[in-house]
C-alpha cells in the first residue's frame, strides 16, 4: 500500500506534496514524510497520518521534492520506519510503495559494505544501493539500483546536487506521471495530483521516469526511451469532499442512488462500445478479495440464474496457488481500485493459462483495466472511506447488468423477462432511496447494540454474500466481532457462541429460503439473542419472529442483495459512529492495497 508523491515545478513543493498526501491518505495512515530540496535536502516525518505531520512540519522552501503516507509491512509505525529514507550522506531522499522481498540479504551486504541502517524497513536497502551506485546521474543510479530489486515497487527520489529533478521506478506497484505547465508530478494515483492537472501518463511495470519542471523522460529498465503522449482523465475532485456529511462514508452511502444510475447508464454505453468477452461461456470463475469478492460471491447466483452457467467464486489470493486445471473460458476480475495485487496477480495466472480475462473495475486507467483483456467499469465516482459501500454496490449493479446481457446472449433469459428485469434495473435508486430514508431508525437501533462485544449475520442463497459483506463492513469499522454465516450453517458449530448477549442480524427476504430462515431466526431467538431481521414489504409474520424488523421494497429477489446491503452498511456506519471509531479510516487498514 502506501501512497507516494513527487513535486517539480515553480509552486511551493511543500503544499503541493501535502494536499496530494492528504488525497492519498486512503493508502495507509500510520505515519507520513515529506523531504523538500533546496541545495540541501530538509527532510521530515513522524508516526500518525497527514494532519500530525503538518502540526509538526516547520516552513519548508524549496521547488521540488517527495511526499509519503505509509501503510507499514516492515517495521511498526515509528518514526525511523517512516518515509523518506535518506542515505548515509543525507543526499537522497527515497520514498518507496511495494515489498522489497530480497531486504534481508542485500540489508546484510550493504551493511557489510559499511551502510548504516536507521530503520527496519525493506525500503531503506533502495536508498543505500542508490548511494552506492550514484555517479552525478540519479536516473543512471536508479536504473542500477532496481536491478538488484526483486518484489514490487514504485520508488521515487531526489538528490540534492540535481535541483529540480525528481526520478522514479515501477514495477508492479501503481505510478502515474501528471503533466503540467512548468511543473510536473508523480503519484500513487490521479487524485492526489488532479487539482493540479489532468494531463495523465500511466507509467507501466519496468520503466523508469524522470521528471524536471520541463521535461518527461520516460525509458524502460534498459535505458531505451520511450515516447508516450499524456491522456486527459475525466474525472472530478467533487468525490474528495465530505459535502456537508460526518463522513464520507455515510456521504457516499448516500450517493448509492446516483452511482446506481451511472453505472445503469455506463453499461449499456459499455455495451455499445462492446467489451469484447464472448457472451456464452460454459463456465465462469470469478476472482476477488474482500469486498469485491463478496459482490462476486453474489453475481454468481445472479450469472447462474439468468444465465444457467456453472459459476465459481474464488478469493484472488488463493486462485493464484491453486492447481493448473482451471479451464474457465471467462475470468472475471473484480476490484475497484483496479490496483489490488492479488487480484492483479490472479489475472495474470489466469491470462497465463489461456484463459479470457473481463476486469470490472471501478477507477479508470488503473492497471487492471490495462492488463484485462476487457473491462467493464462501474461508475462509482471516488471512494474516500476505506470500507467499500458505493463501489461495493455499483460492483452489483454491473454483475447484474452483466447477467442480463449473458442471458440474453445465452437465450436462457427471454426478452419479456430481460425487459422486466430491466425495467426493475431503473427502479434500483428509487427503492435504495427508500432504504436510505429508515437511516434515523437503523440508527436508534445501532444504539441498543453497540456495547455487544460479537454479531452475527445470517443469509442464505444469493443474501448469504450479503451476510458476509455486513459482518465485513461491522468488523472493519466498528471493531465489534462479527461473522457472517449461511442461515442452515450455525447449528453446525458457531451456535454454541449464540448467548443473549449477541444480537444477530438476519435476511429474511420473501423469497425461497424465506420459510427456512425463519426457522433459523426461531433457533437464535431461543437461545435469548435479540434478532434484527430484514424483511420485504408488506411482509405481516415476520416481526412476530423478530425483536426488530427492517423492511426493503419488493422488489425480485436477484434484486434483493442491492437493499439488503444498503441496511448492513447503515447499521455498521451507526454503530461504529455511536463507538466514536475512526470510520474512514480504520485501525490497520488501507483502501488500495499493493501488497501480497
Ligand atoms: C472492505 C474493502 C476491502 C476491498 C478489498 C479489495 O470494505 O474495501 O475488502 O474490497 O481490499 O479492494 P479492490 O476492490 O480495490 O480490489
Amino acid at each position: 500500500m502506501c501512497g507516494i508523491i513527487g513535486y517539480t515545478g515553480n509552486r511551493q513543493a511543500r503544499d503541493v506534496i501535502l494536499s496530494g498526501l492528504k488525497r492519498l491518505e486512503y493508502r495507509g495512515y500510520d505515519s507520513a514524510g515529506i523531504a523538500i530540496g533546496n541545495g540541501s535536502l530538509n527532510v521530515i516525518k513522524d508516526k500518525g497520518d497527514i494532519d500530525h505531520l503538518i502540526s509538526v512540519l516547520p516552513v519548508m522552501r524549496g521547488k521540488f521534492g517527495i511526499g509519503h503516507t505509509r501503510w507499514a509491512t516492515h517495521g511498526p509505525p515509528i518514526k525511523n520506519n517512516s518515509h523518506p529514507m535518506t542515505d548515509c550522506k543525507g543526499q537522497i531522499a527515497l520514498v518507496h510503495n511495494g515489498i522489497i522481498e530480497n531486504n534481508i540479504t542485500l540489508r546484510e551486504e550493504l551493511m557489510k559494505r559499511g551502510h548504516v541502517f536507521r530503520s527496519e524497513t525493506d525500503t531503506e536497502v533502495a536508498v543505500h544501493l542508490l548511494e552506492e551506485f550514484y555517479d552525478g546521474d540519479l536516473e543512471a543510479a536508479m536504473r542500477k539500483t532496481i536491478k538488484e530489486l526483486k518484489g514490487s515497487f514504485a520508488l521515487v527520489a531526489i538528490h540534492n546536487g540535481e535541483n529540480g529533478k525528481i526520478v522514479g521506478a515501477r514495477n508492479i506497484s501503481p505510478l502515474v506521471v501528471g503533466v503540467g505547465k512548468r511543473e510536473n508530478f508523480l503519484a500513487s494515483d490521479v487524485p492526489a495530483i488532479l487539482e493540479y492537472t489532468d494531463r495523465m501518463i500511466y507509467l507501466l511495470d519496468g520503466e523508469v521516469v524522470t521528471l524536471t519542471k520541463d521535461r518527461v523522460r520516460i525509458t524502460n529498465f534498459e535505458g531505451k526511451e520511450i515516447k508516450r503522449s499524456w491522456q486527459k482523465v475525466d474525472m472530478t475532485l467533487e468525490g474528495a469532499e465530505k459535502g456537508g456529511y460526518d463522513h464520507f462514508m455515510l456521504k457516499e452511502i448516500f450517493e448509492q442512488p446516483k452511482v446506481i444510475q451511472d453505472t445503469i447508464i455506463g453499461a449499456n454505453l459499455n455495451a455499445e462500445s462492446g467489451y469484447s468477452i464472448d457472451l456464452t461461456p460454459d463456465t465462469i470463475k470469478i476472482i476477488a478479495c474482500g469486498t469485491s469478492y463478496h459482490a462476486g460471491y453474489v453475481g454468481k447466483y445472479m450469472l447462474e440464474e439468468l444465465t444457467h452457467t456453472p459459476t465459481t467464486v474464488e478469493l484472488a489470493s488463493e486462485y493464484r496457488f491453486s492447481s493448473d486445471t482451471h479451464s474457465e473460458p471467462l475470468v472475471i476480475g473484480i476490484s475497484q481500485s483496479g490496483e489490488t495485487t492479488d487480484t492483479l496477480s490472479a489475472i495474470k495466472t489466469a491470462q497465463k493459462r489461456g484463459l479470457d480475462t473481463l476486469g470490472i473495475v471501478n477507477i479508470v486507467g488503473s492497471t487492471m483495466t490495462r492488463e484485462a483483456d476487457s473491462v467493464l467499469y462501474t461508475r462509482a465516482g471516488l471512494e474516500v472511506g476505506v470500507a467499500a459501500t458505493k463501489t461495493y454496490i455499483t460492483q452489483l449493479v454491473a454483475l447484474l447488468t452483466l447477467s442480463i446481457k449473458m442471458g440474453v446472449a445465452k437465450e436462457t433469459l427471454g426478452i419479456d423477462d430481460a425487459r422486466h428485469l430491466t425495467k426493475e434495473l431503473r427502479k434500483l435508486p428509487k427503492n435504495v432511496r427508500s432504504v436510505l430514508d429508515q437511516s434515523d431508525a437503523i440508527y436508534e437501533l445501532a444504539q441498543k447494540i453497540s456495547g455487544a462485544k460479537s454479531m452475527f449475520f445470517l443469509g442464505r442463497n444469493i443474501n448469504f454474500p450479503v451476510a458476509l459483506e455486513g459482518a465485513l463492513k461491522m468488523k472493519e469499522i466498528s471493531y465489534i466481532h462479527a461473522e457472517g454465516y449461511p442461515g442452515g450453517e450455525l447449528k453446525h458449530g458457531p451456535l454454541a457462541l449464540v448467548t443473549e448477549k449477541t444480537p444477530v442480524i438476519a435476511i429474511a427476504v420473501k423469497d425461497q429460503t424465506y420459510e427456512k430462515m425463519l426457522g433459523n431466526i426461531g433457533e437464535v431467538s431461543a437461545r435469548g439473542a435479540t434478532v434484527i431481521a430484514i424483511g420485504t414489504e408488506g411482509d405481516r409474520e415476520l416481526d412476530k419472529y423478530a425483536d426488530y424488523v427492517f423492511y426493503i421494497p419488493d422488489v425480485p429477489p436477484l434484486f434483493t442483495p442491492i437493499l439488503t446491503s444498503v441496511v448492513m452498511q447503515l447499521l455498521a456506519y451507526h454503530t461504529a459512529n455511536i463507538l466514536g471509531c475512526e470510520i474512514d479510516k480504520p485501525r490497520h487498514l488501507a483502501k488500495s492495497v499493493t501488497v501480497e
